[in-house]
């Protein structure tokens, strides 16, 4: 890669951005005057929308407003006014209609990352635009072997997908299961990051952040700094969390309590898995339960080296740099209750490594110089709506490669269907793995299957650091 003059700098951004300051912070920017953010209330939860009789229709108006941030009044973009928006809380076979009311200065649309429902028409359909001052209604079918799990939903118009998720545009979606799972009490716990600047608005990143994906100075769990979680020994709990951040990848680790994973985006083990440390990059979701331990625990996010520009741009980093970040805290106290029932096995999960595959495909991740600035890149190509890159047949089996020919990790999503990864680094796996995000890090290959059951139309697959995305690292995919 050549090295840049800084007359081409410039063309890049316009933003000064050879004096943007990257350095050992990362890709986390100091606003001028800093937000200080009120830490350590209990944590709340946001709005919960839940379905009834096998249908929840809602409105969720985008708007920029007034919010609390960290305990503090803050102006930042937001649905219903809440940050995360509400919990849309559905059935498997539910039906949701939502009308999205766009009350932003800008497009905007709707994504439910990780359904499993019709790309077409109204349903999760990125290709539609709804303009400032306009409404659209979106109509979702769930079938009724839908996973069950936690997903969320975003807007996804190209080009503004990073500052509309980044200034506040995210909220949960938990479709229920259809065995129980005992436990004490269920919370959501949205992971999102945001820079403010000190009069409470949000901060735009540099061009050299957006380069490597913006991270933001607050890392906050539902919208609040370090809130506390209380529960007594013995108890039980189910936190669905979301990696709502655009850029950030978390490290989490509660040490002291006792962690055991139901499943990660759509696919659930067939048996909780004891773990002490789970990564999700940007769009990953984790169900987790957490048996309580009398003493006090903090939920902390450790540092994640996605890599970094390598020789172009200066070299900046995109690790979270420093250690590790306090996102909550968790309080065991009182007496012990008594213990819950021992935790029912799940459904096998589905296997595709036995089956026939129809059709391999390679895709290769890249970034460089081209088209008058930096460009992110699939098979050479950036995102363009009227061109089809990969045309796959209902009712068949893929094999894909994912192929990271660039210097930093790059989060792979694909709309519509799950993808199972089979191998990493050319090494099979010897685990059922089911992902919607899967990582693929610097100079790394994954292999996945995917199974296109249902579902003809149109949709995107793209990388989910969202700046990325929004750079030109996504493709078109048709299924007929
Ligand atoms: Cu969460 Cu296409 O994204
Ligand atoms: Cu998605
Ligand atoms: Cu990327």
């Amino acid at each position: 890669m050549q090295p840049i003059s800084r007359r081409r700098a410039l063309q890049l951004g316009g933003l000064g951005l050879l004096s943007a300051v990257v350095g050992g912070a990362g890709l986390t920017w100091q606003s001028a005057a800093g937000f200080e953010p009120a830490p350590g209330r209990a944590l709340t939860q946001p709005d919960v929308l839940r379905s009834s009789g096998g249908r929840l229709r809602v409105t969720l108006r985008a708007a920029q407003g007034p919010t609390r941030v960290a305990g503090r009044e803050a102006t930042t973009l937001s649905y219903n006014g809440g940050l995360p928006g509400p919990t849309l809380y559905l059935q498997p076979g539910d039906r949701l209609q939502v009308r999205l009311v766009n009350d932003l200065g800008d497009p905007t649309n709707l994504h439910v990352h990780g359904l499993h429902v019709s790309p077409l028409d109204n349903g999760d359909n990125v290709f539609i635009a709804v303009q400032p001052g306009e409404s659209f209604d979106y109509d979702y079918q769930l079938p009724a072997d839908h996973p069950p799990g936690v997903y969320w939903y975003h807007p996804h118009h190209h080009g503004m997908v990073a500052d509309q998720v980044f200034g506040g545009l995210y909220g949960a979606i938990v479709v229920g299961d259809p065995e129980r799972v005992a436990v004490t009490r269920e919370r959501v716990l949205v992971i999102s990051d945001l820079s403010l600047d000190g009069s409470g608005q949000v901060a735009a990143p540099p061009a050299m952040a957006r380069m490597a994906g913006r991270e933001g100075e607050l890392v906050l769990v539902n919208g609040q700094s370090r809130p506390v979680l209380t529960a007594r020994p013995g108890e039980r709990e189910r936190w669905r969390i979301v990696n709502a951040c655009s850029s950030r990848y978390v490290r989490l680790r509660l040490d002291g309590q006792q962690l055991q994973l139901l499943g990660v985006d759509s696919g659930r083990y067939p048996e909780p898995r004891d773990v002490d440390e789970i990564v999700l990059a940007t769009g990953n979701r984790a169900d987790l339960l957490v048996t309580a331990t009398a003493g006090s625990s903090v939920l902390e996010s450790l540092p994640y080296d996605r890599g970094g520009m390598g020789g172009m741009m200066g070299g900046g980093s995109t690790s979270s740099g420093g250690g590790a970040i306090a996102l909550a805290t968790l309080d065991v106290a009182g007496a012990a209750v008594a213990a819950l029932p021992p935790l029912e096995a799940q459904p096998a999960p589905r296997d595709l490594r036995g089956l026939t595959v129809a059709g391999r495909r390679e895709l290769i991740f890249a970034m460089g110089m081209g088209g008058g600035g930096m460009q992110f890149t699939i098979d050479g190509k950036a995102f363009d709506p009227a061109r089809v890159d990969q045309a796959v047949q209902v009712g068949t089996v893929e094999e894909w490669k994912l192929t990271n020919a660039s210097s930093m990790d790059h989060p792979v999503h694909l709309h519509v269907w799950p993808m199972q990864v089979i191998a990493e680094g050319g090494q099979p796996l010897d685990e059922v793995r089911w992902r919607d995000v899967v990582n693929v890090p610097p100079g790394g290959q994954v292999t996945v299957r995917i199974a296109f059951d249902r579902y003809p139309g149109r949709t995107v697959y793209h990388c989910h650091v969202l700046d990325h995305e929004d750079d030109g690292m996504m493709g078109v995919l048709t299924a007929t």
